[in-house]
């Protein structure tokens, strides 16, 4: 400021002298441009808070918003909500992890799997799925055609490397991984293991989602025979699913993911199992819904809504073929 005042009134003085209108206004800008510079300098932060970059003030792990939205925003996931949070966290506080995360998510649509890869972005990334350093990839959008297969295998390690130098903390999130054609997911094998830096990129930060129904079939049988058994849901464990959902995973011969060589190296730290969802669920999806709306939740319209919804095995209707993922549709229908 100092320097804009001293210009002035040295400017207005010559002005005076000269008699000149045009230095006047030239001086003014080159004073204020002087401030601005000075002001910038001594706070050489600011333009970070407004522009998102790769530094703390942009992502940054919050274990607290993560469990809480986990534990009120996620329904029916006992198995899913535990792992994810346990395994998160875990990675998250490392400050030295030896690779980076990879989680596979499995279950059938409408579970959940999409919604948690939001919650743990949002978790990390103040800009949460919007961020910059968050790529969303499905198949259908991104990898259509088949002959374009070797293509596609260059793009997807260029765009991994690429945003990983750019910023070590990025997120890779793949959806629709059985309709990955294979071989895709090989081409960033090496990215995702266990060493310190490949061409002076270090790949250890960066977070890695699979996103896939293989082994929902078998997660469903499961939680079937618990029923069966008369047993409580919420006594499932992870252990109870494992197996089904990695039997399922080796023996889905046509599905790009798993003709990589990714599970014969470990490198999936964790298979996070999605049960099916029952009605109860569905009705917690459809006021959660309403709410979110900013609309009081008219319980008996979910409750209708939630009944309409088709529920196998045919006879006890017990879960949601669609779980929650045609609720806010169905719902403009319902109110
Ligand atoms: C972490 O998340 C909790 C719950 O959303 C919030 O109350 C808290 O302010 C957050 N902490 C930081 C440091 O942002
Ligand atoms: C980062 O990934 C996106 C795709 O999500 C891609 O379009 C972009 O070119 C990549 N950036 C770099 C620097 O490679």
């Amino acid at each position: 400021m100092k320097l804009y005042v001293i210009l002035v009134t040295w400017q207005l003085l010559y002005a005076g002298l000269a008699s000149a209108v045009e230095p006047i206004s030239t001086s003014i800008a080159v004073g204020m441009a002087a401030a601005l510079t000075g002001f910038l300098a001594s706070y050489p932060n600011l333009f970070y808070h407004f522009h998102e970059c790769c530094r703390p003030e942009w992502i940054s792990f919050n274990d607290t918003h993560l469990d809480l939205a986990l534990n009120k925003k996620l329904f029916g996931q006992h198995v899913a909500s535990r792992v994810v949070l346990k395994t998160v966290t875990g990675y998250m506080n490392n400050p030295n992890p030896k690779k980076p995360l990879v989680l596979s998510l499995h279950g059938w649509t409408g579970t959940g799997k999409n919604f948690v890869s939001q919650l743990i972005a949002e978790s990390i990334y103040h800009e949460g799925m919007q961020s910059g350093f968050v790529h969303l990839f499905t198949a259908t959008a991104h990898f259509p055609h088949q002959k374009h297969l070797e293509m596609y295998k260059e793009q997807l390690q260029m765009w991994v490397k690429g945003n990983v130098t750019k910023c070590p903390r990025s997120m890779f999130i793949f959806d629709e991984m059985d309709k990955m054609q294979a071989g895709l997911i090989d081409s960033i094998k090496p990215y995702l293991d266990y060493y310190e830096n490949l061409d002076g990129v270090s790949y250890r930060k960066a977070i890695f989602i699979f996103l896939s129904n293989a082994g929902g079939e078998k997660i469903a049988e499961v939680a079937l025979d618990f029923w069966n058994q008369g047993r409580d849901r919420e006594e499932i464990q992870l252990k109870d699913l494992e197996m089904a959902v990695t039997l399922s995973v080796f023996n889905n011969k046509q599905s790009g993911f798993w003709h990589a060589s990714l599970i014969d190296k470990n490198l999936v730290d964790v298979y996070v199992p999605f049960l099916p969802l029952e009605l109860k669920h569905v009705v917690q999806c459809g006021v959660a819904e309403m709410e979110s709306r900013g609309k009081q939740a008219d319980r008996d319209v979910v409750e209708r809504m939630a009944q309409d919804m088709n529920y196998f095995p045919k006879d006890a209707r017990l879960f949601a073929t669609q779980g929650c993922k045609v609720i806010s549709s169905r719902l403009d229908y319902y109110t």
